[in-house]
């Protein structure tokens, strides 16, 4: 394909260098060189004439953006397993297809878990910090106490793909996996879980509940003060879906006063302004939405991408197509 047949894209995001090599050598590309989150609006104005537009979580593809690219856009690829970003259903109605990454990175995802979950259940925040500041005076037999996994509960709402691979490492660790999804799992792909047909019934039954449900606006808000109560006295939260299915303050609270005993965190609601709530305890671990964020699982996400247009040059209809 010589240059000008090339079809115009435009890339958001700064994706891998070797994803960003294979998107040049397919497209006419247009980059946001510096990496910057960009506004609908900017994206709109950047991409206009694009035929393929490449974004991740961090772009808002709304109506308005699909409407105003619409002319020319037909495909939108999003370097994330989530889509909550993007209006699927105005998408649909212009006809413009939608591709995701899933799969390729529910190892990478279901390791940062164990490392929130462990953290979380072993004080590695304060740990750090300890040694870090030159103020600890040595070992003592009271120090740091954490809880301890073998033999307790761990309660994943979602068990899908992701959810999945933390139940593996999980069960390493000697945790019963416990779940709750809409539909139960066949019995191969449950391996010895426990499935629950509430939320509630999950929550009760859960000493670490694990969020690795897909961010929907329809789940915004699901852990609220109400359903955390129905957690068991001192029991830790994990969250790698989407900030925004915990209520921050309900969580912030009960973390105060230690009803809930430590929190495990890589996403929160509004990124990356993280509730201040949160800085300020040292019960809770912190990371930055680095679930994926991996070498090999950066550029597998990127491939499936260009895979996935190939695909659809062809006629066929690829795996990771959304609508
Ligand atoms: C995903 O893939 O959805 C991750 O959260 C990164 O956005």
């Amino acid at each position: 394909m010589t240059p000008v047949d090339r079809p115009r894209a435009f890339l958001c995001r700064r994706f891998t260098p070797a994803v960003e090599t294979a998107l040049h050598a397919r497209f006419a590309l247009q980059l946001n060189e510096d990496d910057s989150i960009l506004a609908s609006a900017e994206i709109a104005r950047r991409a206009h004439g694009s035929e393929v537009l490449f974004v991740s979580a961090t772009e808002a593809v709304d109506a308005a953006v699909i409407a105003q690219l619409a002319p020319t856009l037909r495909t939108i690829a999003t370097l994330s397993v989530g889509h909550d970003h993007i209006d699927l259903a105005a998408a649909r109605a212009t006809g413009v297809r939608v591709l995701h990454t899933p799969d390729v990175l529910s190892d990478a995802c279901a390791e940062i878990a164990l490392m929130l979950l462990l953290n979380a259940c072993r004080r590695g925040f304060e740990a750090d910090r300890l040694v870090r500041s030159g103020a600890w005076a040595g070992w003592a037999p009271t120090q740091l106490l954490g809880m301890g996994l073998v033999g307790r509960r761990l309660g994943i709402f979602g068990m899908g793909r992701i959810g999945r691979a933390i139940a593996v490492r999980a069960r390493a660790f000697g945790l019963q996996i416990h779940y709750h999804n809409r539909s139960r799992l066949d019995a191969a792909q449950e391996e010895g879980a426990t499935y629950h047909a509430t939320l509630d019934g999950l929550l009760a039954a859960s000493d670490i509940l694990m969020v690795a449900a897909p961010g929907a606006p329809s789940l915004r808000g699901t852990f609220d003060a109400q359903r955390l109560a129905l957690l068991p006295e001192g029991a830790v939260v994990v969250n790698i879906s989407r900030g925004d299915l915990i209520d921050d303050a309900a969580l912030i609270a009960a973390l105060r006063s230690g009803r809930v005993r430590g929190a495990g965190l890589d996403v929160f609601a509004n990124e990356p302004n993280v509730h201040p709530g949160y800085r300020a305890l040292d019960n809770v671990f912190l990371s930055p939405h680095i679930g994926s964020a991996t070498h090999e699982t950066r550029d597998a996400m990127g491939w499936l991408l260009i895979r996935g247009i190939e695909a659809l040059a062809r006629g066929e209809t690829p795996d990771n197509l959304l609508s």
